[in-house]
């Protein structure tokens, strides 16, 4: 295998892109990835027009596609191609990182196809090329059936309400993000400005990435209105919930608050009737995981996202 057998997606025939993109999809939502409605017809619209840029190996072997925002690529790999499946997802991401304009300075991307211990393979293997970092993540997940009930939180004591996600300026959740996650591990996987990461938080509540469960999600404000902790939960589907946002700001912590709101959450989960709760944490995040832990969560995979950063030209 080698890059002379990609063939650019632009205009290629709709059903190996559909059969490309189906099988993705299906991976995605195996591993417990929120995929959004519509993903895989308007993914085939897109890679054909070029609004999507993207190579194939045919018939339908393996797929690699980016998307753009501002400085910041956001790409996957999928390989259907059952013989040397990390060479080919090697080959593929590879040859999408050469061919990015030289604006972007940022890739980010996931791959699907591969055994565990061959994602592991194809991560190490990608480290070679100058500018690349893996950034490791859990899935991870814990039935509602017996959820306890919260701590005992005194949250009017505190000066604090719960109010539904709706009920808040996305700005201020937007803010509040950002000072949770300022310096965490996890920051680099926030978008790159305020108004992207609020477009996103927009999309989250307005349900693009799946029923937003408004019942499930909370947000404590202070006295003044300012957001000091939040819990966000979409549904994955009719049995799984996803948390997709939680966040506590730095100089709420260690009271509680956390658990106080997961707590919360998951008996909400258990009376709308679903049987788990799942959430993806990066392998770094100490404090998160050390919660998730106390909660009950236990990792049921993992994966790699894989990142490049362009190097500033050497004068
Ligand atoms: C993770 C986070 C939400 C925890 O919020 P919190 O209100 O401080 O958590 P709590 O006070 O309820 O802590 C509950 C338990 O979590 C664990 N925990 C929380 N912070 C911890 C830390 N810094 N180190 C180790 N364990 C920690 C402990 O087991 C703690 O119980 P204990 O206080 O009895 O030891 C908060 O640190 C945060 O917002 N981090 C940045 C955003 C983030 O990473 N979100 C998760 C993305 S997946």
């Amino acid at each position: 295998m080698d890059a002379t057998a990609l063939v650019p997606t632009r205009g290629a025939p709709a059903e190996q892109l559909l059969e490309l993109l189906g099988l993705t999809r299906r991976e995605l939502l195996h591993r417990g990835e929120l995929v959004p409605p519509h993903w895989v017809d308007d993914g085939v619209e897109d890679l054909r027009s070029g609004r999507l840029v993207g190579w194939y190996v045919p018939p339908a072997r393996a797929l690699a596609f980016y998307s753009r925002r501002a400085h910041r690529a956001y790409g996957h790999v999928h390989v259907a191609d059952p013989t040397d499946r990390r060479a080919w997802a090697v080959t593929l991401l590879s040859s999408l990182a050469d061919q990015l304009p030289p604006e972007i300075l940022r890739l980010d991307a996931g791959v699907t196809g591969l055994e565990e211990a061959e994602e592991e393979a194809f991560g190490r293997a990608m480290m070679s090329r100058p500018g690349s970092e893996l950034v490791r993540r859990f899935a991870m997940s814990v039935g509602v059936a017996d959820a306890p009930a919260p701590p005992n939180v005194d949250l009017p004591a505190a000066g604090l309400t719960p109010v539904s996600p709706a009920s808040v300026a996305i700005e201020l959740l937007q803010q509040l993000d950002a000072r949770g996650f300022r310096g965490s591990v996890d920051a680099s996987l926030l978008a790159d400005t305020p108004a992207e990461n609020a477009r996103l938080l927009a999309e989250l509540i307005g349900g693009t990435y799946g029923r937003f469960l408004a019942e499930a999600s909370r947000v404590l404000v202070t006295g003044e209105g300012t957001p000091i902790a939040a819990i966000l939960c979409a549904e994955q589907s009719s049995q799984t919930a996803i948390v997709l946002d939680a966040v506590v700001d730095p100089a709420w912590r260690r009271r509680g608050l956390g658990l106080y709101l997961f707590r919360w959450s998951l008996r909400a989960l258990r009376a709308l009737g679903y049987g788990s709760a799942q959430l993806w944490v990066t392998e770094a995040n100490a404090p998160a995981r050390a919660l998730y832990d106390q909660l009950g969560f236990r990792p049921w995979t993992r994966s790699i996202i894989y990142r490049w950063r362009r190097e500033a030209p050497v004068t």
